[in-house]
């Protein structure tokens, strides 16, 4: 199982110079490079150039670097891929993306290209017809990433706004499940009110509740939260040693059935275990590499 770390990925706008110099310093798991929506169309060209010169040269250490270039239903997208695949990126984030035949099409572009061998393709999840078709997008070849784009879903679902993100569970849940049926990386959309930091726990907890690997973010101040909140705590890591403990001692005297704080613990439940101090672990190999 892959236990690389996306509690936070955050978003970068590919024309922002200071931006991409802070981000070498700053506790982001991962990093979202963007030349869409981010980028107003008269900034396009000069982001590009200086995202492929930036990639190139300086170093992001162990942060999972990924470039959202733009959709190939407008005029950039080529030129996009063209000036990025230089810097090598390890994904590629493709938006608004309505079936695996998007997914198709850009994998055989980073086919013909030996700069682009081992390029991973990452999914915005964001259009009515992107979900119907999660289960097979997610299928797709050299797919490792789904991302929530809840901004984008909401307008086109023309649903309200609300806390607790009810109109938006449909696609999340499907989208978690398409992700984990072929073992993908699911990371949740951003919250908008990046000053309000209740508002922001609450929807990472809900985002790590409902499965998600992390958030993708748009403020360095919304960091910690997203990386507190997305990391197994102190009673996690207890309760799973504990675990782990118990069913050791029980499959010893021939049983094949613990009980940990008033509930059967199974071998089911010490593979999550050890998911959990896999994952614990990463996070404390990351965070000292940073
Ligand atoms: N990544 C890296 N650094 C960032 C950043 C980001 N996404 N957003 C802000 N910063 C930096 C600023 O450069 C500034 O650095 P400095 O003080 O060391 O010079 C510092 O963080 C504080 O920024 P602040 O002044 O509070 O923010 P702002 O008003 O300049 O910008 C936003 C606010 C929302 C416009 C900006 O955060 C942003 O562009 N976010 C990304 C948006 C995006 O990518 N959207 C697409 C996906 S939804
Ligand atoms: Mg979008």
């Amino acid at each position: 199982m892959d236990t690389r770390p996306f509690r936070s990925v955050l978003y970068i706008p590919g024309s922002k110079e200071r931006g991409l110099e802070k981000a070498r310093g700053l506790a982001t798991d991962a990093i979202i490079f963007d030349l869409e929506d981010a980028v107003a169309a008269g900034e396009k060209s000069s982001a590009r150039s200086l995202l492929a010169q930036t990639l190139a040269t300086a170093d992001y250490g162990p942060r999972a670097k990924i470039v959202r270039i733009n959709g190939f239903d407008t005029d950039w997208a080529e030129a996009d891929l063209e000036v990025i695949a230089a810097a090598r990126p390890e994904a590629i984030l493709l938006p608004k993306v309505g079936s695996a035949k998007d997914v198709e099409a850009l994998a055989r572009k980073l086919d013909a290209r030996a700069e682009t061998a081992e390029t991973r393709i990452w999914a915005m999840m964001e259009t009515p017809q992107g979900i119907i078709n999660a289960a097979t997008i997610a299928a797709a070849p050299r797919m490792a990433g789904f991302v929530m784009g809840t901004n984008d879903l909401a307008k086109e679902l023309s649903c309200r706004f609300r806390a607790d993100r009810l109109p938006l569970q449909h696609a999340l849940q499907t989208c978690l499940v398409a992700a984990r049926a072929q073992g993908l990386v699911a990371v949740d959309g951003v919250y908008n009110a990046f000053k309000d930091n209740e508002g922001l726990r609450d929807e990472c907890e809900q985002g790590r509740d409902l499965g998600f690997d992390g958030k993708t973010l748009i403020h360095p101040a919304q960091l910690a939260i997203a990386n507190e909140v997305f990391a197994p705590d102190a009673a996690a890591i207890d309760l799973a040693q504990r675990q782990i403990a118990a069913y050791q001692e029980a499959e010893a005297q021939g049983q094949g059935v613990a009980v940990v704080d008033g509930r059967i613990v199974e071998n089911l439940h010490i593979v999550t275990a050890r998911a959990v101090l896999a994952r614990a672990e990463a996070i404390r190999t990351l965070q000292e590499a940073l």
